[in-house]
């Protein structure tokens, strides 16, 4: 085992680094970082390959697989800087580095993504390159991971772009690590779960499991944004979203027990932010048309799916709820709102008010077309009425009728 002590410059925290070269082939690579306390705040062992592609002078185009030059060194990662984020960064051979780059938030981890940058000027790496110059391909991983979890990827992940093949097996790996002690409960990626029949574990932190053909039906949750003036937002909803990943459609209910909601109001727009364990955030952006109408103009959404990847959506080009500016708008039928051809959001007992919400009520409704049964209750009503009116004068006419016979009679 070999280990690097290395020093990071801003803050100066100090960080230890240990690499194992393993037997062959020594792909693996092992990365301990340490905090000033020398306790380890990221952990990772993995194996990965490269082929980086590149045209010479002589118009042919040479692979260089990276591995078989030079031994790794690990400047300029990273343990956790002020924003939350730690990096490593690996070189193997002159102007070739490999980083990764993690950052959090409350409740989890993100893997966001690998750079790969070369020097095709390094002439003993890409001799007669024809191209000189600094060459990056960036790849977005996009995993997140809840804290306290080391992820875990067996499988292979084949990785092919821009001139860069790039593979990655044997995938351990927890940033952010707690208490210096790397955990025990493992995250397990979608392609170890498709490969394995083996029970997941299931990380503690609940994510939206795919649920069956037909879901039961969202509880309501009741939601309100206030600012200085008190509450200037109400929604009241059950929510069920509707994700195709892979062609594979998730139905994901929204738990209110479990989902936290913030938002803003502002004169011409409203936001509604839900989010939970696996929901990064669910944002209903309203705004205003004509100032005299409210409607739903933008949702946007990034959430972890039971798979474990990580689903984002947006669009702020929708036109739903539309009701007058001093009312709420209303649907208690289920309703659709399709954010995007991946993401749907069914809503069920809805109603909502984004602006001019006085004392913390709603304001009358105008309600959706789709709760049309209403207006069934005026035709029964009316039909009741006009038979009523065809049974008066039908009696009418045979009394009139009856009369006319005693006139005849008489
Ligand atoms: C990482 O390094 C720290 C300090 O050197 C050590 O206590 C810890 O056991 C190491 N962890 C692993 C998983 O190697
Ligand atoms: C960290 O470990 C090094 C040796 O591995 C030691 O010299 C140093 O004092 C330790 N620092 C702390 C804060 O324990
Ligand atoms: C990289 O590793 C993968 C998986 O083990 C293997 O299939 C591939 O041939 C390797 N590539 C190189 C250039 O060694
Ligand atoms: C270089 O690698 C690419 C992609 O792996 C492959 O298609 C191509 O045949 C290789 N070229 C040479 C000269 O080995
Ligand atoms: C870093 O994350 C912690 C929670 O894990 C949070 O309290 C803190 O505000 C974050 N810092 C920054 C700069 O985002
Ligand atoms: C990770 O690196 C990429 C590319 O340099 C950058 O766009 C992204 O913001 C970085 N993420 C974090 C969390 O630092
Ligand atoms: C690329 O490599 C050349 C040759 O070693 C060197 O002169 C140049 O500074 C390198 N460029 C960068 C951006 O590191
Ligand atoms: C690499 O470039 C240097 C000058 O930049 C030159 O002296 C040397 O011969 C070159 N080596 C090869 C293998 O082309
Ligand atoms: C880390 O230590 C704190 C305080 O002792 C504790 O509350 C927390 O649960 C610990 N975290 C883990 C993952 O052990
Ligand atoms: C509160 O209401 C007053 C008058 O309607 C308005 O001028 C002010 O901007 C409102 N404050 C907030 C925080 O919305
Ligand atoms: C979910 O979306 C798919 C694809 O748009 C659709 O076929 C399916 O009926 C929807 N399911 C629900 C429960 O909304
Ligand atoms: C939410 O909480 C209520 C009251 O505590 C309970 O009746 C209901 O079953 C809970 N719903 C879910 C989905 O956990």
């Amino acid at each position: 085992m070999v280990c690097f002590r290395l020093s990071w410059v801003p803050g100066s925290v100090l960080f230890s680094l240990c690499l194992i070269l393993g037997a062959v082939p020594s792909y693996a690579l092992e990365v301990n970082l340490t905090d000033s306390e020398n306790a380890t705040c990221l952990y990772a062992k993995w194996q990965m390959n490269f082929t980086v592609t590149y045209e010479t002078t002589n118009k042919e185009y040479k692979n260089v697989t990276i591995f078989e030059h030079g031994s790794p060194t690990y400047a300029g990662s990273v343990c956790k800087d002020d924003h939350n984020r730690s990096v490593i960064e690996v070189q193997f051979v002159p102007g070739f580095s490999w980083t990764v780059n993690f950052t959090k938030d409350s409740s989890n981890y993100l893997i966001d993504g690998i750079l790969i940058s070369y020097n095709t000027t390094e002439n003993s790496t890409f001799p007669n390159a024809k191209d000189k110059g600094v060459q990056t391909v960036y790849y977005p991983v996009g995993y997140t991971v809840p804290l306290n979890n080391i992820f875990r990827c067996s499988s292979l992940l084949p990785v092919d772009e821009k001139n860069v093949v790039h593979n990655y097996w044997d995938v351990h790996v927890q940033a952010f690590v707690e208490n210096g002690t790397v955990s025990t409960k493992e995250f397990v990626c979608a392609e170890d779960k498709a490969s394995t029949t083996v029970a997941p574990i299931v990380p503690t932190t609940a994510t939206p499991a795919p649920t069956t053909p037909t879901p039961k039906k969202p509880e309501v949750g009741h939601y309100v944004v206030t600012n200085g003036n008190g509450t200037c937002l109400l929604a009241t909803m059950g929510l069920q979203l509707n994700i195709t990943q892979d062609k594979v459609v998730s139905i994901i209910n929204i738990n209110p027990n479990t989902t936290d909601f913030s938002g803003s109001c502002q004169p011409q727009s409203a936001l509604l932010r839900l989010n939970s364990s696996s929901i990064q955030y669910l944002d209903f952006v309203f705004a205003l048309k004509n100032d005299n109408r409210f409607y739903l103009k933008e949702v946007n959404a990034s959430m972890n799916l039971a798979n474990g990847s990580v689903f984002s959506t947006a669009n702020n080009n929708l036109s739903y709820w539309d009701a007058p500016i001093g009312s709420s708008y209303m649907c208690n039928k289920e309703q659709t709102v399709q954010v995007s051809e991946t993401f749907h959001i069914n809503t069920f007992s809805l109603r909502v008010q984004p602006f001019n919400v006085a004392g913390g009520k709603y304001s009358t409704a105008q309600e959706c077309s789709l709760d049309d049964d209403t207006i069934l209750i005026p035709i029964i009503v009316g039909a009741g009425l006009s038979g009523l009116i065809i049974v008066i004068v039908i009696a009418y006419l045979i009394g009139r009728r009856k009369s006319y016979a005693g006139y005849q009679t008489l």
